[in-house]
């Protein structure tokens, strides 16, 4: 008998979750294979397409397969079940990830789940970031509040537990740095050894510690992410080795229960908005795809917008949107401080493409500056995030000012990683040497007060009592003013 002590409701379900049936489809052709069939680099071998994982009560994401309603799964029990799991001890009850694992059911033996408690994140609201952005009701769902302290734990748990139940002893990924630090640790917790591809000095000495902390074997390319994937996509098939970057459409599996969560933390009352990050571009399509999935059982009536935000430096989502309206990926050398999101080949901008389209949300761009000033920002409400989860914030207050997002609308920004994993971008935000001299003249009067406004560097002073009381005295006389 289960821990929670409902075994009638638990077996009835078991019935309606019949693991094995899932398949893998080809977002291009539509070609279905079973999982245990497709290659080793994830891709359809007639069209080269990225596959969805289904299931017979899915929906597409982009409708065009509609489900069978009869193997609808119950969603109210399913929503109570849920619910009861966070009194279980059992460590797949715990994770924010397995929780919902009638939703993924993707491995056949619950003893290879491979978990490190992920999920279960906070969301906090942001009230100055709200006032700063110019509505009255905006949250944070902090993904970087995960072990390994970015969103990509949720992907690697059950990406990792098909690996261990596929047998393979190597799993590798290209990352620029969350996606390694992810994948090693949750390797080491599965006894099986991991290879990281990093582009040489390009990602935050934070992320390249964890790799090494966590045991994996880590190889730095004198390349970009892009070379790096290349280089891995070679390999792939000439070793027994799992490839864990996020064509892995397990992965997604994974990231797409941060949907559900947030929708039971707000108890399913949907946002108007969702803002993310764009980088590789999987993690949107992901939660458009939980979104979806949660909308087709029928647990919400409608969908949130998914809106994408890149940095102008690495931004080929946009410039195809703008440029020929998502037919071809125009790729650029991508340069941003933003590092965990410089990116110029994204392997999945076709899937971020129908979570726009699906969910009806908008692709923007934003600077460096910009990037810097939503970071300080969310840091000064004491949530803080990496620079890559700041674009959310930075995207945000321009979807206001272009009139998308309305005052009244609920919006939900997903910060994607921990600020702890890029302390020097911040250490030389708060010296005021992020930027060049040439960029900050760029800057308006008032763009420089705002961020003067913000920025704490450390003071250095004499250990005598006097000078520090007088240096306290001035900022306390300060803050009286402000
Ligand atoms: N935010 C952070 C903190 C990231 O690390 C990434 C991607 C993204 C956003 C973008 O997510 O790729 O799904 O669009 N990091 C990858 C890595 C690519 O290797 O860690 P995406």
């Amino acid at each position: 008998m289960p821990p929670w002590g409902c075994k009638p409701l638990y077996d009835t379900l078991a019935e309606t979750m019949n693991v094995a049936t899932h398949e893998l489809r080809c977002i291009d052709c539509g070609a279905r294979i079973a999982g245990s069939a497709v290659n080793s680099i994830f891709r359809c071998p007639t069209c080269n397409g990225l596959y969805d994982v289904i299931y017979p009560w899915s929906s597409i994401p982009n409708g065009d397969t509609p489900a069978s309603d009869s193997k609808l799964p119950n969603a109210s029990a399913l929503r109570w079940l849920w619910q009861e799991r966070r009194t279980s001890s059992l460590p797949e009850d715990q994770s924010g990830v397995w929780r919902f694992r009638d939703l993924l059911p993707i491995i056949d033996d619950p003893e290879k789940v491979v978990t490190l408690r992920e999920g279960n994140t906070p969301l906090y609201d942001l009230p100055r970031c709200a006032r700063i952005a110019g509505i009255d009701w905006l949250l944070a769902k902090h993904q970087g509040m995960n072990p390994t302290s970015s969103f990509k734990d949720t992907g690697m748990t059950a990406a990792l537990s098909v690996a261990q139940e596929r047998g393979f002893e190597w799993v590798a990924c290209a990352s620029t740095g969350n996606t390694s630090a992810a994948m090693a640790a949750y390797a080491a917790r599965a006894g099986m050894r991991s290879i990281v591809f990093i582009p040489e000095g390009k990602i935050a000495w934070g992320k390249l510690s964890q790799s090494m902390d966590y045991g994996a074997l880590t190889i730095q390319l004198k390349t970009d992410f892009d070379g790096c994937v290349n280089v891995l996509t070679d390999l792939v098939n000439r070793f027994p080795i799992m490839l864990l970057n996020s064509v892995n459409p397990y992965r997604l599996e994974g990231q797409k229960t941060p949907a559900f969560e947030l929708l039971e933390q707000l108890e399913w009352q949907v946002p108007e908005h969702v803002i993310v990050p764009g980088g590789n571009l999987a993690n949107s399509s992901a939660l458009a795809k939980g979104f979806t999935e949660i909308h087709h059982l029928g647990l919400i009536h409608r969908m949130p917008k998914i809106s994408i935000i890149q940095a102008e430096g690495a931004n080929p989502l946009y410039r195809t949107i703008e440029e020929n309206g998502g037919k071809e990926l125009i790729p650029v050398k991508a340069n941003t401080r933003a590092s965990a999101i410089r990116i110029g080949n994204p392997a999945s901008w076709k899937k971020a493409l129908r979570a726009l389209r699906t969910t009806g949300g908008w692709c923007e761009q934003v600077s460096e500056q910009e990037i810097a000033l939503a970071k300080a920002e969310i840091g000064a409400e004491g949530v803080g995030c990496e620079p890559a989860s700041a674009v959310t914030l930075a995207g945000l207050k321009k979807l206001v000012a272009q009139g998308k997002v309305g005052r009244e609308e609920r919006t939900v920004l997903i910060l994607t990683g921990h600020t702890l994993k890029d302390s020097d971008y911040t250490i030389n935000y708060h010296r005021d040497e992020l930027f060049t001299d040439a960029e900050n003249a760029q800057l308006s009067a008032a763009e420089k007060a705002e961020h003067a406004a913000l920025r704490k560097p450390p003071i250095v002073l004499e250990a005598d009592t006097n000078v520090v009381y007088r240096e306290l005295e001035s900022h306390m006389k300060l803050a009286q003013q402000v």
